[in-house]
């Protein structure tokens, strides 16, 4: 039997996969199995509240999960799986509000990576799957990045390298009027504006997706935001010893490196990371959002 294939078995039997996907691991369980769904909640020492993306193999398969499939969910679908985009739609009565957290829509994403492709393929249905990290701390973006945070609270850990985005997904409402972006992701706010013809809004309101808190994704270490390279160098003469963060000439790769460069400042026992801001565009839009998270501390 493939590892692939043993880890089907797991999530037939409602245990969890830690799942490489093109952004980052997942903690992956049977979206339709309520107490792997608990057992998800638990692991990740998450809120209730807090849904779930439900990962899918096509986008073929959206109509299972969605009550209807607004023009702006079909358009981004379209141009966009497999990829780092997750579209909110209203869910299906058949999908569990355990998932959901309660709410009558849904997260759904195709992800682009092949080992997770496979997995999804073989195992027929959708899995739901968050961040493979407790809940607040760093996202994983290596499978000994979900060894380390998780343990043996993960049945089966498949090892799909480096994942090559290495943010989350861009996730937009499109239950609204006009689509939002809830939360800045692998594919750039400017791409899904042009994509919807301009058409879209940054979300209003307190929170709209629970992943919006202020503080998340946080090291241990503080994190103190420089908004360009002569910032920093003020900053590192005002906090010697600290570990200064800039891919600002890069921002593929800063991406890529962020989780793994924020994992290494805690494990070189840094307490402070110096950190330049890459300017708002393209995916400095959610390295940006994620900095400014990891900035606001630790809560948990
Ligand atoms: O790239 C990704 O999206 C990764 C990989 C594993 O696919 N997943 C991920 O999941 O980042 P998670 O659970 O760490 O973050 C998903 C965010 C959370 O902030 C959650 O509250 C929000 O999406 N979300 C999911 N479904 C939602 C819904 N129906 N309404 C509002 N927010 C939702
Ligand atoms: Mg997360």
């Amino acid at each position: 039997m493939s590892i692939v294939e043993e880890a089907v078995e797991v999530l037939r039997a409602g245990g969890l996969v830690g799942m490489p996907t093109e952004t980052v691991y997942g903690l992956a369980g049977d979206a339709c199995n309520d107490d792997a769904v608990r057992r998800i909640f638990a692991v990740k020492g998450r809120p209730a509240g807090h849904p779930l993306i439900v990962h899918l193999a096509g986008a073929e398969a959206i109509t299972d999960w969605a009550a209807s499939v607004p023009p702006a969910a079909q358009v981004l679908a379209a141009a966009c799986w497999p990829g780092p985009l997750t579209v909110l739609v209203a869910a299906a009565d058949r999908v569990s509000r355990l998932v959901t957290g309660g709410r009558d829509t849904v997260g759904l994403r195709v992800p682009a990576h092949p080992v997770a492709l496979e997995l999804l393929e073989r195992f027929g249905g959708g899995v739901a799957a968050p961040s493979a990290n407790r809940f607040g701390h760093v996202s994983p973006t290596t499978a000994q990045h979900v060894l380390a945070d998780l343990g043996t609270d993960v049945d089966l850990v498949l090892d799909g390298g480096p994942c090559p985005v290495g943010v989350e997904s861009t996730i937009v409402d499109c239950t609204t009027p006009v689509p939002q972006i809830l939360r800045p992701g692998g594919i750039p706010n400017e791409h899904i504006s042009a994509l919807l013809g301009g058409d879209l809004h940054q979300a209003r309101g307190p929170s709209r997706a629970p992943g919006m808190l202020a503080s998340h994704y946080a090291p241990r270490a503080t994190v103190i935001l420089a908004e360009s390279a002569g910032d920093a160098e003020r900053l590192l003469v005002a906090h010697p010893g600290a570990c200064l963060l800039d891919g600002t000439a890069d921002l593929p790769a800063y991406a890529q490196r962020l989780y793994t460069m924020l994992r290494d400042a805690d494990a070189s026992g840094a307490s402070t990371v110096i950190a330049v801001m890459p300017p708002p565009a393209g995916l400095g839009h959610a390295i940006r959002d994620r900095l400014t998270k990891a900035a606001a501390g630790r809560t948990c």
